[in-house]
């Protein structure tokens, strides 16, 4: 397939860009940032990359973004300025909102402007749709919650869903991604690793997490699999409490996981942001196993031992 890709040099990128070039697609990667790395795909022309903001408008102008799209079969979509690495000013909400809102909007505009708009986008949302709960277990089908992370994940699928008729959607509504080098377990690590381990907050959050290759996997399936449509719920199929995330981090580097972090530290640090962390979500799918996705990483400790070993 010749694919658009926004948002995909990050964390989740990293993995399924190598991954989509391996499966033979042809790639247009939209990017802030200069040119690097995919020198020798760059090279022999499998894989382009434009250099602009995807949630400006004026990038949507520039002929070689609108060639790409105008060429392209599907798009993959998960643009969105890190949710729990800043102080939440109200500043920073506004630039969490518009790098998600923005580029999705543009895009599905320029999208309905094609006489021929690419078969699939798939576009990311988060698990924070769900709102926060230690009670709960929430589906695809349950309803969105009322905080700002629930409030935004709606208007963000909102967005996406104004694609025109004929474009296959799929929101991946994402949990807590696992892999070593970034996401959660990216800062966990070094602290674990060091000895001074522990569940951070309570312990009693819940933590919907899914390996990335298998949030990869996912998303080349709703890309390539013209029967996948609609909303899935991106988490393995046991989640668990931080406190037993922790415990089977500290088994699994065989180090301890005693040591708790306190929530005051965190709210110093993010200010409401470190609700992220300190609240969680008990996320399933009621949808992927009849849509025939297998996990490689079903529990969480075969998880672990792939990202930490
Ligand atoms: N990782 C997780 O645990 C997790 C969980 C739930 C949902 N998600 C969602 O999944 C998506 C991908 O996650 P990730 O971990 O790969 O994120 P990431 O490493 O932070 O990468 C985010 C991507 O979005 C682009 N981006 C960042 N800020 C932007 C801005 N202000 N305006 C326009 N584009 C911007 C970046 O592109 P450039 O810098 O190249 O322009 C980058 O490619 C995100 O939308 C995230 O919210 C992730």
């Amino acid at each position: 397939m010749r694919l658009l890709l926004l948002g995909c040099t990050g964390f989740v990128g990293k993995e399924l860009v190598p991954q989509l070039i391996q499966s033979g697609h042809q790639l247009t990667l939209v990017s802030r940032r200069l040119p690097r790395g995919y020198d020798a795909e760059r090279s022999d022309g499998r894989l382009t990359w434009l250099q602009l903001d995807p949630a400006q408008a004026a990038s949507w102008q520039d002929s070689s973004l609108q060639g790409a799209l105008s060429d392209a079969d599907g798009v993959v979509n998960l643009a969105g300025e890190p949710i729990a690495e800043q102080r939440w000013t109200a500043a920073h909400l506004k630039i969490l909102e518009n790098s998600r809102l923005e580029t999705t909007r543009l895009l599905v505009e320029a999208m309905a402007d094609l006489k021929t708009p690419p078969q699939v986008l798939v576009n990311a949302s988060a698990i924070g749709f769900y709102g926060t709960s230690r009670e709960a277990c929430f589906q695809e089908s349950s309803a969105a919650g009322s905080d700002f992370l629930a409030s935004l994940c709606e208007r963000w699928e909102s967005a996406a869903a104004a694609v025109p008729t004929g474009t296959r959607l799929v929101t991946v509504r994402i949990g807590i991604v696992i892999a070593a080098g970034g996401g959660a377990l990216g800062k966990m690590l070094p602290v674990f690793r060091a000895g001074f381990g522990g569940p951070i907050g309570s312990g009693q959050q819940w933590m919907s997490w899914i390996h990335r290759s298998d949030l990869c996997a996912l998303i080349q399936r709703g890309l390539e699999d013209p029967t996948w449509t609609g909303v899935v719920n991106g988490v393995a199929p046991q989640p668990v409490s931080m406190n037993e995330f922790a415990r089977e981090l500290g088994r699994s580097l065989g180090r301890p996981s005693l040591l708790p972090v306190p929530g005051p530290v965190l709210q110093v640090l993010l200010g409401d942001g470190a609700k992220v962390v300190l609240e969680g979500q008990q996320v399933q799918s009621e949808r992927l196993d009849s849509l025939g996705f297998s996990f490689r990483y079903p529990d969480l400790s075969s998880a672990l031992a792939a990202a930490t070993s």
